[in-house]
């Protein structure tokens, strides 16, 4: 059906993550499953740091026997993560982990930069051929960076990059300005992660600190990676403006953050949200969230004049 699709994020999957046991993954499949959604997306990496817990959770929950579609990425995020034997190593591993001879989407999760493109797109064709994935998508990857694989595939006759993940909120809109006109050249989908802001936009306000364990937690290394992205005067005063409009209308941060992404962003049909939660009642908030429809003209025009005033602090939407 056309339309923005909604995946579930499953980054916090795994002992050392937020969603520790299988039996508490399993309630967020079939909350998400039950609304009628399908695709998960997942990593090597995940969650953040212990490696493969994420997929090894979705293996032992047997996942894709229950209907359910999994997107995941390749090792990356070292030098030469990306040579040819890396990426099948990495394969072999994660499909041993998740238990399956092919996933929907497998993605280069951010760039290497130390291996020829050339010999890492050869790579991903190799798998593609040996009927590995359906999709390639790319993550974390300049506009430009993106146009070489496209080329790349023309030129070779290898498989094409047909869905790009990258970071897109309210308050992280630098995609707009370069990316997206490029995908759309080449009919690329737009796969949205931390549409939430990773929970800035209900969960943080200046000069409060966040409760122990949140996503903002100073003593984790996420926690500080967050609060880099996203403690900056500029988005405090934004979110104190969000807090106004919502008030006035009577619906939450989160509520505005979700439909404005399904109604009003840049994103159009075939792309998708990939929501991140950490507790049941979260996800369920965000599945009815996205089943509203259109904003009040009113908030439109605040989100708009926001990102005026905070474009200059955004996250890069490549790495
Ligand atoms: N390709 C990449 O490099 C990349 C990077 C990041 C994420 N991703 C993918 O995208 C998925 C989602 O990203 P994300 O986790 O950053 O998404 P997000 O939706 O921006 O953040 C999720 C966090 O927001 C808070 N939250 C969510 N719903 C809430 C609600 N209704 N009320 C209050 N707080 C709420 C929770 O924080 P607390 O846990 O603190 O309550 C939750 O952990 C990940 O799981 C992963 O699959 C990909």
């Amino acid at each position: 059906m056309p339309g923005v699709d909604v995946i579930l994020g499953t980054a916090g999957f795994g002992e050392h993550g937020r969603i520790t046991t299988t039996a508490f993954a399993k309630e967020f499949l079939d909350t998400f499953t039950s609304a009628g959604h399908f695709v998960v997306d997942t990593a090597y990496v995940y969650p953040g740091g212990f490696q493969g817990e994420s997929e090894t959770f979705l293996g032992n929950l047997d996942a894709s026997s229950l209907g359910i579609q999994i997107d995941t990425k390749v090792r990356s995020f070292e030098n030469n993560s990306h040579t040819p034997e890396s990426i099948a190593k990495s394969v072999e591993v994660q499909f041993k982990r998740l238990r399956v001879s092919k996933v929907r989407t497998l993605y280069l999760h951010c760039p290497d930069r130390c291996t020829p493109f050339v010999d890492t797109h050869r790579a991903m064709n190799d798998l593609f051929l040996a009927g590995k994935f359906e999709r390639f998508g790319l993550s974390n990857f300049k506009a430009n960076e993106v146009e070489i694989f496209v080329k790349m595939a023309q030129d070779n006759k290898w498989v094409r990059p047909t869905v790009y993940q990258g970071i897109y909120n309210m308050f992280s809109r630098l995609s707009e300005q370069e990316l997206f006109s490029v995908l759309h050249q080449y009919h690329i989908n737009f796969f949205a992660f931390s549409p939430l802001a990773v929970g800035f936009f209900s969960n943080v306000r200046r000069g409060q600190e966040p409760p122990a364990g949140s996503r903002f937690d100073p003593n984790t290394r996420q926690g500080q990676r967050s609060r880099e992205r996203y403690f900056k005067e500029s988005f405090f005063d934004a979110i104190e403006r969000i807090d106004t409009v919502s008030a006035k209308y009577g619906v939450s941060n989160n509520s505005i953050a979700l439909r404005w992404l399904k109604h009003h962003s840049q994103l159009t049909d075939g792309d998708a949200i990939i929501l991140g939660a950490s507790k049941i009642p979260q996800l369920k908030e965000n599945l009815a969230s996205l089943s509203e429809g259109v904003l009040p003209e009113e908030i439109l025009n605040v989100i708009n004049e926001i990102w005026d005033s905070i474009k200059n602090d955004a996250p890069a939407y490549a790495r």
